[in-house]
């Protein structure tokens, strides 16, 4: 793609989805449009900004193509454990979360039933940029290939509604809130003890990576954990008052000047 394609591009980005797309990496975003492009038998960015003339539904397919939504029921099993090892330790009544980049909802439901299964009761504020995958989050209706992720101790939490269908039970999925928020561009929430953002920094340019990290660690209440992806890496905790407590696992410190 050459310069003043990729400024079309970003221009239509910011226009059709208010985003600014340039704190993406390129490379992934040009993998992503390229793939999309062929598959909409589109032969360049020319084609594809006037096959997107006043169409937003088609923007919003390009939107949700260019978000990988890949996720799964309890991924990274053993770092779940970890994690909620620690979280339990905190007394606090409910335990307030917010998962960040919840695609279509497996990450805030694994919380939800694994505090259910402690007896702990939650608020998990569940949020992604892409309108499209919510919509289907907020169904919390799933076939039976990703019901197999959930191990068998765990299904109870779930009601057949189909043949292959399944759904999460209304007195666990109340305590989960679906909402559209964007990590680059939304103002924060605050005052959680833990944030899951696992497996979307990656997609960011270091700087806006930083810059999300810390609007993430301070939209923590003092003691809370900052979950990343298992592949995650944060170099710069340190500047962020944060101290690794876990495998991708951080917490906010209570006292920055006191640890110094
Ligand atoms: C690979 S999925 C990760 C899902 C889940 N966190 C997990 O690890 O299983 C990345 C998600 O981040 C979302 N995302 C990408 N950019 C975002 C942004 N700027 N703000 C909020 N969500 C974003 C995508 O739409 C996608 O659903």
């Amino acid at each position: 793609m050459t310069e003043q394609e990729w400024e079309n591009f970003f221009g239509a980005a910011r226009r059709w989805w208010g985003t600014d797309l340039t704190s993406y990496k390129r490379t992934h975003l040009d993998r992503r449009l390229t793939t999309f492009m062929v598959q909409e038998g589109l032969t360049d960015v020319p084609a594809l900004m006037a096959r997107g003339q006043n169409d937003p539904e088609f923007w919003e397919r390009v939107h949700s193509y260019l978000t990988i939504h890949v996720s799964e029921f309890f991924r990274d099993a053993p770092y779940w454990q970890a994690w909620t090892q620690a979280i339990l330790q905190r007394p606090d009544v409910p335990l307030k979360f917010w998962s960040a980049g919840a695609s279509w909802g497996a990450e805030p439901v694994t919380l939800a039933v694994l505090m259910n299964a402690a007896g702990r009761s939650c608020e998990i504020l569940a949020t992604d940029s892409d309108v499209a995958i919510l919509r289907e989050a907020k169904t919390m209706e799933y076939g039976q290939e990703v019901m197999s992720q959930i191990p068998m101790q765990y299904r109870q939490y779930f009601e057949r509604i189909g043949p292959d269908r399944w759904r999460l039970i209304s007195s666990i999925g109340r305590h989960i809130r679906f909402m559209r928020h964007h990590l680059l561009s939304d103002p924060y929430p605050s005052g959680f003890h833990g944030i899951l953002c696992r497996n979307v920094l990656i997609y960011f340019e270091p700087s806006a990576r930083w810059t999300v990290a810390q609007k993430l660690a301070q939209a923590l209440l003092p003691q809370g954990y900052l979950w990343l992806g298992a592949t995650e890496t944060l170099l710069e905790w340190r500047g962020l008052g944060l101290r690794v407590v876990g495998p991708s696992l951080f917490q906010k410190i209570a006292n920055p000047i006191a640890e110094r």
